[in-house]
């Protein structure tokens, strides 16, 4: 009914108004669970699965598969999965799956806790204990010795195990080795007991940790009854993630006319379908299942088309029939037809994600018996499932219907959803350490920023302590645009989040951002006048420095530090500044200066140990302290061997090994020990020398830790060859190969290649020498380095040499003078041409 025009903002001319006086008749639903939901059978892919016939015997008979499944949007890669798992299943398979999510890719390894979840048989409803008691059943059963190391995998499964020093002193780098280590043994154990299946789907949303560790896997278990299974978007190069290495590799394609017209006819359950219907479908829907399920599903909804005796056939021209342009304008279209209720609720669920879980999404409504009504039609029109095994559990049909729901929703509405769905989070406190990641997620998109900071510093910590580093660079990213956005001054709180990423950016190599955010870190340390955070961002800054080979800096910061510290009198501070100076001016060349200081920063941390033993819960602090007091004392060992004094070096050796066994840090043992060794066997007491390094052997190997282990085997074998003992100075050198191999260290291989060379050598095989060497010259090509290419070409021109072939030899050594002239090295280029004449 007309009423009266209004004026209204934004509008220069009044605005017609009218009043409802009354409504249609409640419009039909048309309940589209009439007809399938899906498609009875798989159509098409009939290459596929025929490959995967061949490929399960080949696993079957104990040769890991890595099968790769790559496909655009709604292609039918998870649906081509569920049929496999079927296959695999048939074969007695143990089929474990995770799924990598698409606004996740910053919760570190999500894919693989839940597969850890599931072989440990964990379930939502565990409590904590007895989360504990089903892991460490588990892996003891594995593994005895998996007792010391169930902290470590509690820190990556929010599982809180009684912490150990074992664990406590590990850096990150060897937890994360460890971690990957255990996962390999997992599965390598289950798949002696069955054949086992391991599916990442939607790999394109992997964060990068769980990358990584797929990957370090798949590299790791070639001879295992293993099938793993990852479907895939096309990756592009920005994802960062990596390509699998796959051993098959499936590309699939859009329908062909043919299957398009079986698919249609599959979901009516007709078998002669409507031509002008099917040509309409098929034109616009370009052979994409998805689309054409989608499709199919509007026209039922709309009644464009309808059932008739024993068929369907379009109720109107087809002319008539305006279609959406693409997948997602049909799914809004139906979205968009859905009643207010009902799709209040799909859109809060999206806000939750493409899985989600009912009691959360319970609490964001207000009308919890409307909750149950709608969720049953949306159901009904195949938006959204249930998970079988879990009725509280419910997702999308698909991701776009998630995607395309969450779009609808106004920038307010979005904000407020979010808002109510952290605080849901929040309350529950039992699985707040499993939560941080969304927690951080919902209260940024909120832009609840004093939360949403609070939330990403600690999931950045976490993922730090996890060693999932990209992850926490985009946490502590996340919290920055937090500070940065806030009204409020968060000076202090700023400060911090720039010292972390800098932490993380530097230990991953990324320097020049690492010294960005330490630049940055200082500054706002500096304007927020409070010292002890400055003294903490100087002493922080020396590590960036350090390891980005910025020594000036590094000892610049360290004295402003060491200022501090001592108007602080911080005993710990002022140590660990003269540890730093000490260090300066031992790269400066001035060992003497070095050890003078390093003598001091001893002295104040002297009698760290015995208080340490006397507190009685072992504290934290005062280990910190012995662990410091350790370094030092490592570092006073290694300059007094420098200016000759073995006989001080030693002694301060055994003290730092007795601290560090004290805190039962055992890469730092196993450090030592190698130190105490170098000394007796450089000095030719190899009998005296061997028993430290095969202790520290057996120390890495323990721990896993790789690299270690890698360059104590070839200590050792230095060692063997020296008393003569050439086969074990092999063993020890093809062993340590080996290591470096599993962990893809192409920089030490290539360097344990030339010396496996050099023996070769020595043993008067030059042929085989040769061979080592050019394996060594391709990684060093490989990875471009140009002085190892160098003395790698002046390696195999001994082996020509004492082949006797002359022409060989001068061609690579032109090929090393070629690198010396481009660096400049002129005096080293000058000798060589003297050699060539
Ligand atoms: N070959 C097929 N035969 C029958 N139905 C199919 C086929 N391929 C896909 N479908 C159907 O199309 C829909 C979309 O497929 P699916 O979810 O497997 O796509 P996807 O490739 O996994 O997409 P995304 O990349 O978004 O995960 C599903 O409902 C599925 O049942
Ligand atoms: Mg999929």
């Amino acid at each position: 009914k007309k009423t009266a025009s209004k004026k209204m903002k934004g509008k220069k001319k009044r605005v017609r108004m009218f009043e409802l006086s009354s409504s249609n008749a409640k419009r039909e639903q048309n309940n589209v669970s009439e007809w399938m939901s899906e498609s009875r059978h798989l159509i098409g892919n009939k290459d596929l699965l025929a490959d995967f016939e061949n490929q399960i015997k080949k696993a079957l008979e104990g040769e890991s598969i890595v099968f790769a499944i790559e496909g655009h949007a709604g292609l039918g890669k998870s649906r081509i999965v569920r049929e496999l798992e079927k296959n695999l299943e048939k074969n007695k398979c143990r089929v474990y799956k995770g799924n990598c999510l698409s606004y996740g890719s910053s919760l570190s390894y999500h894919p693989w806790i839940e597969i850890l979840n599931s072989i440990f048989g964990i379930t939502s409803h565990d409590a904590m204990e007895s989360r504990k008691k089903k892991i460490a059943s588990m892996l003891l059963r594995m593994n005895k010795s998996m007792k010391d190391w169930l902290p470590l995998i509690g820190e990556i499964m929010s599982v809180k195990f009684e912490m150990n020093d074992l664990v406590r002193n590990l850096d990150n780098s060897l937890k994360m080795q460890k971690f990957y280590d255990i996962v390999l043994e997992l599965l390598v154990f289950i798949s002696r007991e069955s054949f086992l299946s391991i599916v990442i789907e939607d790999y394109h949303w992997s964060d990068n940790s769980s990358s990584e560790l797929l990957n370090y896997i798949c590299r790791n278990t070639k001879k295992e009854r293993i099938m793993f299974l990852i479907p895939y978007r096309p990756i592009s190069d920005k994802a960062g993630i990596k390509e699998i290495e796959a051993s098959v590799k499936h590309k699939l394609k859009e329908l062909s006319e043919e299957e398009t017209g079986e698919l249609i006819e599959n979901l009516l359950d007709v078998e002669n379908i409507d031509k002008e219907m099917k040509n309409l479908i098929m034109k616009k829907s370009q052979g994409n299942p998805f689309y054409v399920e989608e499709l199919v599903k509007s026209f039922i909804e709309q009644n464009y088309i309808a059932k008739e005796k024993g068929g369907w056939s379009l109720n109107r021209k087809a002319e008539e029939i305006a279609l959406p342009n693409s997948v997602e304008e049909v799914i809004l279209s139906r979205i968009d037809r859905l009643d207010l209720k009902e799709r209040e609720i799909l859109q809060s669920a999206s806000v939750l994600g493409r899985e989600f879980d009912m009691n959360l999404l319970s609490s964001l409504c207000s009308d919890k018996k409307l909750l149950v009504s709608s969720m049953n039609v949306l159901k009904q029109l195949d938006l959204i499932k249930t998970d079988e095994e879990n009725e509280k559990k419910f997702f999308f049909k698909h991701i776009l219907t998630c995607e395309t729901a969450y779009n609808t929703l106004s920038f307010a509405k979005k904000r407020e959803t979010h808002e109510k769905a952290g605080r849901l989070l929040e309350k529950k406190e039992k699985d707040r350490a499993l939560n941080l990641g969304m927690l951080s997620y919902h209260f940024h998109k909120a832009h609840n920023r004093e939360k949403a900071l609070r939330y990403s510093l600690e999931a950045g910590e976490k993922s730090k302590v996890v060693y999932a580093n990209d992850e926490a660079i985009e946490f502590f990213s996340r919290a920055i645009e937090n500070c940065n956005e806030s009204a409020d001054l968060m000076i202090e709180k700023a400060a911090r989040c720039h010292e972390e990423r800098a932490s993380v950016y530097s230990f991953i190599g990324r320097g020049e951002d690492a010294i960005k955010d330490t630049q940055e870190s200082l500054n706002l340390a500096v304007e927020s006048k409070d010292k002890s955070l400055l003294a903490f961002c100087l002493s922080e800054a020396c590590i960036v420095y350090e390891l980005s080979s910025k020594f000036d800096k590094m000892k610049e910061s360290a004295e402003k530090a060491l200022e501090i510290y001592i108007e602080l009198s911080d005993k710990f501070g002022i140590a660990k500044a003269y540890n730093y100076i000490g260090m300066y001016y031992g790269i400066a060349g001035e060992p003497k200066r070095e050890m003078e200081i390093l003598l001091k920063a001893a002295e104040i941390l002297k009698g760290a140990r015995e208080e340490y033993e006397k507190t009685k819960k072992k504290s934290v602090s005062k280990g910190e302290e012995v662990s410091l007091l350790a370094v030092i004392l490592n570092n006073l060992g290694y300059v007094q061997r420098l200016l000759g004094d073995n006989e001080s070096a030693l002694k301060n050796y055994e003290e730092s090994l007795k601290a560090r066994k004290l805190i039962e840090d055992k890469t730092g043992i196993a450090q030592v020990l190698n130190n105490i060794g170098m000394i007796y066997g450089r000095g030719g007491d190899i009998p005296r020398a061997m028993p430290y390094c095969e202790e520290s052997i057996k120390i890495y190997d323990e721990i896993g830790n790789k690299k270690g282990l890698g360059s104590s085997l070839i200590n050792y074998g230095y060692f063997n060859g020296e008393i003569g003992n050439h086969q074990k100075e092999l063993e020890c050198y093809e062993k340590s190969l080996q290591i470096q191999k599993q962990i893809n260290d192409k920089y030490v291989m290539s360097f344990t290649l030339g010396n496996i060379g050099n023996y070769h050598l020595k043993m008067n095989n030059p042929k085989k020498a040769l061979e080592c060497q050019l394996e060594s010259l391709a990684l060093k090509k490989e990875i471009n380095d140009r002085t190892g290419m160098a003395a790698t070409y002046s390696n195999i021109a001994r082996c020509y040499e004492a082949m006797g072939d002359n022409e060989k030899r001068i061609e690579n050594l032109k090929e090393e003078l070629k690198i010396y002239e481009e660096a400049g090295e002129e005096k080293k280029a000058a000798e060589l041409k003297e050699k060539i004449k």
